[in-house]
């Protein structure tokens, strides 16, 4: 596998068949051409990701969304508003779009990611590019180069290196088919939403076979996580033990120690989200066998974090 920076180079990989991982704001993605089905039977065998969990196709304009799905007035209003950037819409899908891409649903994910280099890929392809998080089945989303070559190095092609991701967290996923309904929370904030369609449905059932990616195996970091009400909670149950075995990963203006990671000093949901996944695996990589951790307030991204740390603890 190739560490890339050379947009070229991905075209090139791309419009061959190969498997690229691309930069998004939100985090890695595992990119293929979505009209190439051995391409992206490719991306399946190298997450070990079940045949039955669709992907995102990803594109770089409105313009380009049409021509793998059907817009509506409500799909069109959220791209306007919202894209390019964290944001999912699941619509009708064109025929173009194989049935593997879609896992056999009449519907198609769709979403215009806002990173310079890959709208650049996928502008100078032509290509409709299907990319799930570049991690394996289960595991932890990456959100630097060198995450995804941990994880997926020996099964892909390249990475194009686009340094590590703003937002941190995965896209917001809503269903516009029918009653518009959030599938997945995440790096656009349920409000910003609701500002524009009104009050949402939240399916937060972990059993959704519509989204399997919300599975509770899901987010699995590799240590035991214990997830407290809030950061008082916390702190009252980290006094009473010996915790030199234990990581913590907090929201705290005060807390500080080498067994801390502090997700946002100046408690910023924006700034947590960022630093989530990132505080998960440095934890895990100083061999803590337990991670205690803490909700955070359920309004803005803290509702997508929390949701992550839910399925971690699972
Ligand atoms: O931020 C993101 O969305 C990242 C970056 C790379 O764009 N991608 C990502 O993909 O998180 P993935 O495959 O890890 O998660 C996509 C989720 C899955 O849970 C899948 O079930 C759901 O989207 N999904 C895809 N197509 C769908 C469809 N037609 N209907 C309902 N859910 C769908
Ligand atoms: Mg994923």
């Amino acid at each position: 596998m190739a560490l890339i920076t050379d947009i070229d180079k991905a075209v090139q990989l791309l419009l061959e068949g190969a498997l690229v991982a691309l930069p998004t704001e939100t985090v890695y993605g595992l990119g293929a051409n979505a009209l190439d089905t051995k391409a992206v039977a490719k991306v399946f065998k190298a997450k070990n990701r079940p045949s039955f969990d669709p992907l995102i196709v990803h594109v770089a304009s409105i313009d380009q969304a049409r021509e793998v799905a059907d817009l509506n007035d409500a799909a069109i209003a959220l791209l306007e508003r919202f894209s390019p950037g964290p944001l999912t819409i699941v619509v009708p899908k064109k025929d173009v779009v194989p049935d593997l891409v879609t896992s056999g649903h009449p519907t198609v994910a769709v979403r215009i990611p806002d990173h310079p280099m890959t709208l650049e890929v996928i502008r100078r392809s032509g290509l409709s590019i299907a990319a799930p998080s570049a991690n394996p089945f289960g595991f932890t989303s990456p959100t630097t180069a060198a995450h995804v070559q941990e994880q997926l190095g020996e099964n892909i092609d390249a990475v194009l290196d686009g340094g590590p991701c703003g937002v941190g967290l995965e896209s917001t996923i809503v269903d516009l088919c029918g009653k518009p309904k959030v599938l997945r929370l995440g790096g656009l904030a349920l409000e910003e939403l609701e500002s524009v369609l009104g009050a949402l449905e939240v399916q937060t059932s972990s059993s959704n076979p519509k989204a399997p990616g919300m599975l509770s195996s899901h987010y699995n970091p590799g240590a035991k996580i214990r997830l407290f009400d809030d950061f008082d909670d916390l702190r009252r149950n980290i006094d009473n033990v010996d915790n030199s075995n234990v990581g913590l990963l907090v929201m705290s203006s005060e807390m500080v120690g080498d067994n801390v990671f502090n997700l946002s000093p100046i408690l910023n949901d924006v700034e947590a989200a960022s630093r989530l996944f990132i505080g998960l695996r440095e934890l895990r990589a100083s061999g803590f066998k337990e991670i205690w951790t803490h909700y955070l307030p359920e309004e803005g991204l803290g509702r997508a974090i929390n949701d992550r740390l839910k399925r971690a603890a699972n």
